[in-house]
């Protein structure tokens, strides 16, 4: 745990290091970020330049490890980081998903939710997840060669999970889409995250309405019933939605779709947990550790001075921990940027830890692994298009491709 200075005033002057811009990942790959190794070895809490209010770029996993788990530091609202204090902020709500919620609220909904999300229930979903995986590859085999894997595959195929978990219509999706992609753009455009969060909300009353008149075996039902017996209040079960439909299945897309342009880039890696099917679990691990989404893309504020790696972080600044360069760190992984499928131990922690860490986890492990097995078996020779690269993002911090033409 990084540990408040006894009297922060007191501490010697420290030399302020050059503030740095957000580290983006190389263009046309997954990354992670080259700089990095660099930020690790000297600077590894680094001021961001630019930013509204002072934000520090943390990169070792020690660092890193420390303050996801520090109840010191709370997740703020797009509105606690994006503006100065004498800017004028936009009417209209904020978006408050679990990640922003806080104290007992927060605590009864991750009670109310722990059984959903836990690895026996998710264990029973597995057979059902199995078989959304194989719907969509069948229609995918019918397509035309080559053809898109993310369209076909690594995009429907978490939402579809998620949808069917929690009770969210996929048919709607052309609507919650854009407007959660949105929301979740919230680093790059604040005002469309602002614009679009009635809709959100309206669209998740909607469906909690619904559920009121229509319960079903999912898990936003048994939300309802448990506000309706007070157990929860309602602003609770819509953080929930909204968490769902901005943390449900956007990240998992990612991890999918980089996994499988790590195992189809290098020669041999596919045919190798294709015959082995032993070293699946092992592989979705390492798969976590390696993939570089996690870029900043967690945002933290601190409640109270923090000293952290020789820098004071003063109350009311921004912690962003790049959980993708903890992951890499060389005085925890063996050779780091090496994708072992076989590493043990992997104390990766992509999921974070604390109170907020993922809820998610087992589910998005479920996902992994058994829509790399699908697409094994369904796939015996997959391999990337010839003549046809996949297409990345270069804007964004976390990298997934966009298209990943395939064929088979
Ligand atoms: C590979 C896939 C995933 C990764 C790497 C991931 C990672 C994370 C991380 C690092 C956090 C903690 C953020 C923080 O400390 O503020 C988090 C929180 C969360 N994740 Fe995930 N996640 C994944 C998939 C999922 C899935 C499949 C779901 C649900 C269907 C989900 C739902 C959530 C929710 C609701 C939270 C907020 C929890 C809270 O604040 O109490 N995630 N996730």
């Amino acid at each position: 745990m990084p540990q408040p200075s006894e009297d922060p005033a007191s501490l010697p002057p420290q030399e302020a290091p050059p503030p740095i811009e957000l580290p983006l990942p190389p263009p046309g790959t997954m990354g992670p970020p080259t700089e990095y190794v660099r930020l690790r070895r000297e600077c590894p809490v680094a001021r961001l330049r630019d930013e509204a209010a002072p934000s520090w770029f943390v990169t070792r996993y020690d660092d890193v490890r420390a303050v996801i788990g520090d109840a010191r530091l709370t997740r703020p609202s797009v509105d606690g980081w994006s503006f100065r204090p004498e800017q004028e902020r936009p009417d209209g709500p904020e978006l408050i998903t679990m990640m922003e919620m806080e104290g007992p609220r927060h605590t009864a909904l991750r009670r109310a939710l722990s059984e959903a999300f836990n690895a026996r229930s998710v264990r029973r979903r597995r057979p059902r997840i199995r078989r959304s995986a194989e719907r969509l590859l069948d229609a995918f085999a019918d397509g035309d060669r080559p053809g898109d894997l993310i369209a076909g595959y690594t995009e429907p195929f978490p939402l579809l999970v998620v949808c069917e978990s929690v009770g969210i219509p996929y048919e709607d999706r052309e609507y919650y889409l854009p407007l959660a992609d949105a929301a979740l753009g919230a680093l790059l455009t604040v005002e469309e995250a602002r614009r679009v969060t009635p809709l959100l909300r309206d669209y998740v009353r909607s469906l909690i309405a619904r559920k009121r008149r229509l319960p079903a075996a999912d898990i936003l039902s048994d939300l309802v019933r448990r506000c309706d017996r007070g157990e929860l209040d309602e602003e609770s079960v819509l953080s929930f939605g909204l968490s769902m439909l901005v943390a449900g299945y956007r990240t998992t897309t990612m991890f999918l779709s980089d996994a499988i342009v790590a195992l189809l880039t290098e020669p041999g890696r596919y045919a190798r947990l294709r015959d082995d099917r032993s070293l699946l679990p092992g592989a979705v691990e390492e798969f976590l550790r390696y993939v570089p989404v996690m870029n900043g893309v967690v945002v933290l504020q601190a409640t109270e001075d923090i000293e952290l790696g020789g820098q004071m972080i003063r109350a009311g600044d921004a912690v962003l921990p790049a959980l993708a360069s903890a992951n890499r760190d060389e005085t925890v992984f063996d050779a780091p940027e090496q994708l072992d499928l076989c590493r043990r131990p992997n104390p990766h922690i992509v999921f974070g830890r604390g109170a907020h860490n993922c809820i998610g986890a087992h589910l998005a492990r479920a996902e992994l692994t058994v829509g790399l097995e699908a697409l094994l078996d369904r796939f015996p020779h997959l391999r990337l298009a010839e003549g046809h690269s996949p297409t990345w993002d270069d804007d964004s911090p976390a990298k997934s491709p966009l298209t990943l033409p395939v064929c088979w």
